[in-house]
């Protein structure tokens, strides 16, 4: 039985704009704002790393991904297990695209808790409700409640926070449940324009900012630009191991490379799409997003009000705490502010349906349910996952440790794994022509040594010092938590001057006991897909 899905993209716009729906979000906005700005690890040398990390990295993974996705779906395969499958023919090859399930799912169970933050500051904004006034302990305390930070469990229940979440959870359902084309595609081609009208309109606000406080000359929005950009210590930044890794993890989040979500995507093309022209396409938007508005709007807008000082908080800090004390300090500030939440929003939204794809294709191909089989059985594993998260609020614990082993560990594996299949399962000749199969343009031939042997070296490296750090122990000052609110990693295993906590050896059960089950349905699936 060859089931070919009758699931496809309606036009070869509709794919370019959903990679990209996929690529634009709070990675966007949020996380590569506070990357640059942080002064230990951000700055010129940061943006170097992030652009060699790109080049050498980020585009060649992508590109694989588009390849060996279009590759699966012209066999019949939608999800990474699947995929796997056809480009190895090997019995165990479908448990190498184990990640391309658990990292989305697993990414999905905290990404969609703070979308669910930004649709509900964009609604108090709006309305009124987020001008605290000038005390900043106000706006921190006003996180604090809403995010469920002060104590475990206290936004369960009917109050503001927890109806948002629970709006926000079922929307992305019922737009899955739509289908490719009716739901993603169309959210998409909606959603992407009017993020890109939306960024400009704030854009265009920070840059008029000029002097806001005529006292104090010194903080303008063009020093903030310049905080953020001017390279200072270059050469010392870039001997850090911490940069290239921030750097590198960040260029992979971005672009929602290493997830299993491009591949997806991908495999719903047909057998003679363009695949390079829309992944450098993708990526190229995605960048214009991140670098030309993502990293212009934040931190001057924040620096020209606050200064210094207050850009340093990190991520969420700065979204959550800092901008809405400037957006309180503007004329007309509730309705920027309320723009600035709904441009979070809908770039989430358009990330985490994404994030959703890849288990649904899996759960329909590897166990033969119909789509509201999928839909609902996708529905618990991620309820089960988010109340986790949203239950052990206190300091975000739950939501770092999760991010951690899935969202850094995860995808540099992912990533990793994605290139040794090319290279070494496929093939990179064929891998190479298969690539430029319908190609519009061709891929310059300096990335077949870097695709062949500077990516697997440098994810291998890479991933190996991160593992030293961050498993091991080893104190080599790599990583900071990813979001940081309150500054803390956790840690599983416990390890040097690091305590394991109760909370996050919870979420490691629940991580394994995730792992485990997928392994189970893999299995099934394999017993299915070797009677086609
Ligand atoms: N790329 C998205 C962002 O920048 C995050 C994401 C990760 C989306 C994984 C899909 C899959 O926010």
């Amino acid at each position: 039985m060859s089931k070919q899905t009758s699931e496809g993209w309606s036009s070869k716009l509709g794919v370019i704009m959903a990679v990209a729906g996929s690529a634009v979000g709070l990675g966007n906005f949020l996380r590569f704002p506070g990357l640059v700005a942080d002064k230990e690890t951000g700055g010129g040398a940061f943006l170097i790393a992030y652009f060699i990390s790109l080049l050498i990295v980020g585009l060649p993974v992508c590109w694989i991904e588009w390849t060996l996705g279009r590759f699966g779906g012209s066999k019949g395969f939608n999800s990474s297990p699947g995929i796997f499958h056809a480009v190895l023919a090997r019995p165990w090859g479908k448990y190498l695209g184990l990640l391309g399930f658990i990292v989305p799912v697993g990414v999905y169970f905290y990404y969609v808790v703070i979308e669910s933050w930004c649709l509900g500051y964009a609604w108090t904004s709006f309305t009124g409700g987020l001008d605290l006034g000038r005390d900043a302990a106000a706006y921190a305390a006003h996180f604090n409640a809403f995010t469920g930070m002060k104590g475990d469990g206290s936004i369960l229940g009917l109050n503001g926070p927890f109806v948002f979440f629970i709006g926000v959870f079922v929307l992305n359902f019922v737009i899955i449940y739509r289908g490719l084309s009716k739901g993603i595609e169309f959210i998409c081609n909606w959603g992407m324009p009017l993020l890109i009208l939306i960024a400009l309109v704030l854009l265009a606000r920070v840059l008029t900012l000029g002097t806001p406080d005529p006292a104090k000359p010194e903080l303008s929005v063009w020093n903030g630009l310049g905080y953020m950009w001017n390279p200072d210590d270059v050469l010392g930044g870039l001997a850090k191991p911490a940069v290239w890794l921030k750097a590198s993890s960040q260029v992979f989040f971005t672009l929602s490379v290493g997830f299993g979500v491009i591949i997806s995507y991908a495999s719903y093309l047909k057998r003679d799409d363009d695949v390079v022209l829309s992944g450098l396409t993708a990526t190229s938007a995605n960048e214009f997003c991140e670098v030309g508005l993502g990293g212009m709007i934040t931190v001057p807008a924040a620096y020209a009000f606050l200064g210094a000082s207050a850009v340093a908080g990190g991520t969420f800090a700065l979204g959550f705490n800092v901008l809405p004390q400037v957006f309180a300090g503007m004329p007309y500030g509730h309705l920027f502010g309320g723009l600035f939440f709904t441009l979070l929003f809908i770039a989430a939204i358009t990330s985490s349906l994404s994030m959703l794809q890849p288990g649904i294709a899996f759960l329909e191909e590897g166990l033969g349910l119909d789509r509201r089989g999928s839909v609902t059985f996708l529905g618990l594993v991620t309820a089960v996952g988010c109340t986790l998260v949203m239950w052990f609020s206190k300091d975000l614990k739950a939501l770092e440790t999760v991010d951690f082993w899935i969202g850094d560990v995860g995808i540099f594996l992912q990533g990793t794994i994605l290139v040794y299949v090319f290279n070494l399962g496929f093939g990179f000749e064929r891998g190479w022509t298969e690539a430029h199969r319908g190609a519009e343009v061709g891929i310059p031939g300096l990335f077949r040594p870097i695709i062949r042997w500077i990516a697997p070296v440098y994810l291998t490296g890479i991933f190996l010092m991160f593992m030293l750090k961050n498993v091991a122990g080893w104190n080599l000052s790599f990583t900071e938590p990813r979001f940081t609110p309150t500054g803390q990693v956790l840690d599983l295993v416990g390890g040097p001057g690091r305590e394991a906590s109760g909370v996050a050896q919870l979420t490691a059960v629940f991580l394994v006991v995730f792992v485990a089950f997928t392994v189970l349905l893999i299995r099934r699936a394999g017993e299915r897909w070797s009677q086609r």
